[in-house]
């Protein structure tokens, strides 16, 4: 919301936002989806292709892999994807709002195979409890891993959170998911393992996600150190 005196003042956090319907030419809302971490965009390229009713927006540390899906979505002709090149963990709690998300898609996040550096996780309390608030009401989370150990400690995280799995406390999908991503194709050739689960936001946090957060971190969840590692 703009004050009569914006012009002349700091603008609000909230005034800083992107404008999603309008940077994607919409003239309405709609359905808004976040890919963290595409890698060569296969999913993110084809669930935009399938979906044209949704606006999608990835964010990837890796510039090579955000010029070459933006080539492609450009060459197919894809116009409700946006990629980004940057730090989801820096640029998601700063480009949307609460409720403004329909769905997450967090798909074979880098495992970070040393104990020590778990820490380093894509998934942890922070961006569990961040999606409580940006998901909206019954908006979804969709987690996709290779690797069973961070299956394991994600889904408790999720949960921890406060998202409800649809397949049941503690559980994985044994659904095989509409559109598949670059590496899940290659599994989907080689038989590898996939561990795939799907959490409800069942509606607003009922404390302040600040507050979330360090009640998952007192029973022991990690989250801040990830930080005071990239600090150093
Ligand atoms: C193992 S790859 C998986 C890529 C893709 N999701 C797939 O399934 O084929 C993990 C991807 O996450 C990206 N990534 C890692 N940390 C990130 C961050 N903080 N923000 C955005 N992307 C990140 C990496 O550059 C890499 O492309």
């Amino acid at each position: 919301m703009t004050s009569p005196d914006s012009a002349h003042t700091c603008a609000h956090p909230d005034e800083l936002r992107p404008d999603w319907p309008r940077d994607f030419l919409r003239t309405g809302a709609q359905r808004l989806e976040l890919e963290i971490g595409p890698g060569r965009g296969a999913f993110a390229l084809d669930h935009a292709k399938a979906h044209p009713e949704l606006d999608l927006v990835a964010i990837e540390t890796r510039r090579s892999d955000v010029e070459e899906i933006r080539e492609r979505a450009h060459k197919r002709g894809i116009r409700n994807l946006m990629v980004f090149h940057g730090d989801a963990k820096v640029l998601v709690p700063r480009w949307f709002g609460p409720g403004q998300l329909s769905q997450v898609h967090v798909q074979f996040p880098d495992p970070w195979w040393k104990a020590r550096h778990h820490k380093r996780r894509m998934v942890d309390v922070e961006l569990a409890a961040l999606l409580r608030l940006l998901l909206h009401k019954d908006g979804e989370v969709d987690f996709r891993t290779d690797v069973p150990e961070y299956a394991k400690s994600a889904v408790r995280t999720w949960e921890d959170a406060g998202f409800v799995n649809v397949d049941g406390a503690g559980g994985l999908s044994k659904l095989i998911p509409e559109t598949l991503s670059t590496r899940e194709r290659r599994y989907a050739q080689t038989g590898q393992p996939v561990y795939r689960a799907r959490f409800i936001n069942p509606g607003p946090p009922d404390v302040n996600v600040d507050v979330l957060a360090e009640r998952l971190e007192e029973q022991g969840r990690t989250g801040r150190e990830w930080k005071d590692v990239r600090r150093k």
